[in-house]
């Protein structure tokens, strides 16, 4: 196996700062949850949060996906959920990457549900390429190519999430 990197541990703490910035702003006096969906956010989330200087609560979801009958239908079950009611509260479901866009897009079906005062979503990275299901991210770190990524929280079968920068998997 090979690994290229593909954003390094600065660009990726450089443009976390950014995104952390736009989040201080539009949350400035007010609270926030922040929901880390694992296991693939679990280091961006922590690396998100350190640089947020608004008050907030962080807690962490699970979820699987699974694809319906047609392509455009899905279903995602929670396995673990958070511990607060979120109704009236400010929410920013966070996530490691969204690619065909069902996980994104069904846990905010789910979480409006419980009716915040507002949800918004964030992502580390979006691969376009193989987007089916339309999602509106609010902050996005990166905007990648149609590759298989890992490190950073990633994981390719349970692996290599320990790396500390962005890397494209290539098996040989
Ligand atoms: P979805 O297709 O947008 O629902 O993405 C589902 C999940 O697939 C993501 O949360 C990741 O855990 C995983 N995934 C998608 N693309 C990659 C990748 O390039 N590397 C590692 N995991 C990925
Ligand atoms: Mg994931």
């Amino acid at each position: 196996m090979a690994v290229e990197v593909y954003f390094s541990e600065e660009q990726i703490a450089t443009r976390i700062k950014e995104v952390a910035d736009m989040i201080n702003k539009d949350y400035a006096g007010q609270e926030v949850h922040i929901v880390g969906v694992l296991n693939g956010s679990f280091i961006f989330t922590a690396d998100l949060v350190r640089q947020i200087k608004v008050p907030c609560v962080i807690d962490f979801m699970a979820a699987s996906s699974y694809e319906g009958g047609t392509t455009s239908t899905g279903t995602v079950t929670i396995e673990k959920d958070i511990r607060d009611d979120i109704k009236g509260q400010n929410v920013i479901l966070v996530e490691d990457i969204v690619d065909t866009g069902r996980t994104m897009k069904l846990l905010k079906e789910k979480l409006l549900e419980r009716g915040p005062k507002s949800l918004k979503l964030c992502s580390l990275l979006y691969k376009p390429a193989r987007l089916e299901f339309e999602v509106e991210l609010d902050y996005l770190c990166f905007e990648i190519e149609d590759k298989f990524v890992i490190g950073y929280g990633l994981d390719f079968d349970g692996k290599y999430r320990e790396m500390p920068y962005i890397g494209i998997y290539s098996d040989d």
